[in-house]
């Protein structure tokens, strides 16, 4: 499946996009240009104003995305239907919640954002090797994962978990703590599935039933310590096409989402994982849960290392998807039309990157 920032984009004067070009040929990444020296970073680079961040649109520090403990989890009925309640309520208005005592070791995340960072600051080959586009190959490397100007203050290492990928292509450096993450992951998946079918007022094992964990998408970012952090951004405003995202993020910050017209920082809490709504959740769930916007700033600090992994239907599913029967009513009625993964794919990939991937299916 297409990651949220993949494609390209060419409606910019030939002399940017020749250094553009030239840049994506070095095969270094952001690492390489800041590696070199340089003070003032290249135009393609460079956001257009209004996509930069205004100091009037942050959200008062008081604001902040709800945290979900799943510590007592298994402690009695009352605990569990708590924790679906805080789930239900996160999830419908705020899209994004950070999840602790979740049962992935605090050593594992540690080894994980260690390992991706070696890799990031290792090998120049090792990277050069890799560096590809290509979705036939299921690990691969790229400042960028649409080469479009403006750019994203990022380089980003793709491994795409869809029962092909040769864990042997992983680099040595980061495989034994990604492979590892990943089963954790999957694990820590189960049981927010359970939730947040309970949530939804399903049967808890409804969501597990529509298979939206089959492929795991990571991508294990390194935002460089960037010389004119005011223009550019280091992610660029989206929102994630997958079912479910879940994000390990360092200690830096830098994460922002969009809620109720203003930014609110994700604030990093060492240990937690952040978990977002993505564009094919909001859609089976019939907007009862929201896939939100968010984004990352550059930053003269750093590196910052994060990994997103999108959790999404196998790629070649044959049943349709479109809103849970269960949840419509007279009074509810469907909002999208019924849909193929693949025709999902196509319709993201082609799709301006601020469009939500939900618009072709809206009824
Ligand atoms: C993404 C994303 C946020 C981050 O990869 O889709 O939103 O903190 N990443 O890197
Ligand atoms: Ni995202």
């Amino acid at each position: 499946m297409a990651t949220p920032t993949d494609g390209i984009s060419v409606d910019q004067p030939n002399d940017i996009l020749n250094e553009l070009k030239q840049f994506d040929d070095t095969k270094a990444g952001v690492k390489g240009l800041v590696d070199s020296g340089i003070e003032k970073i290249p135009a393609f680079f460079i956001q257009p104003q209004e996509l930069l961040p205004k100091s009037s649109d942050i959200a008062p520090p008081t604001l902040q995305v709800p945290i979900i403990d799943l510590g007592a989890i298994h402690k009695d009925a009352g605990c569990y239907k708590q924790i679906v309640e805080e789930l239900k309520q996160a999830s419908d208005s705020w899209g994004f919640f950070q999840l602790v005592n979740h049962s992935v070791p605090k050593d594992l995340l540690d080894e994980v954002i260690q390992g991706v960072k070696e890799f990031h600051e290792g090998d120049k080959d090792v990277k050069e090797k890799l560096y590809s586009r290509d979705r036939v190959k299921k690990v691969r490397f790229a400042s960028n994962l649409r080469l479009l100007s403006a750019a994203n203050w990022r380089d980003t290492l793709t491994c795409v978990f869809d029962g092909s990928l040769d864990p042997s292509d992983i680099p040595p450096v980061c495989r034994d703590a990604i492979m590892k993450y990943r089963e954790a992951i999957l694990q820590v998946a189960e049981t927010l599935y359970e939730l947040l079918s309970a949530a939804l007022g399903l049967p808890s094992d409804h969501l597990r039933g529509m298979n939206c964990a089959k492929t795991q998408l990571m991508v294990a970012h390194y935002y460089p310590p960037c010389p004119e952090p005011e223009l550019t951004l280091g992610t660029s405003m989206h929102t994630d096409p997958s079912f479910v995202t879940f994000l390990l993020q360092d200690d830096l910050g830098g994460l922002q989402i969009l809620h109720d017209g203003h930014w609110v920082n994700v604030a990093p809490i060492p240990g937690a994982l952040v978990v977002n709504i993505g564009d094919l959740l909001q859609l089976v769930s019939n907007d009862k849960f929201k896939s939100i916007k968010h984004r990352v700033l550059a930053s003269a600090r750093g590196p910052r290392i994060s990994v997103a992994t999108f959790l999404n239907p196998s790629f070649d599913e044959k049943k349709l998807f479109g809103p849970i029967k269960e949840l419509l009513s007279d009074t509810n009625p469907p909002l999208y039309k019924e849909f193929l993964v693949d025709d999902y794919i196509k319709a993201y990939i082609s799709k301006g990157l601020t469009a939500s991937a939900l618009s072709p299916f809206k009824l």
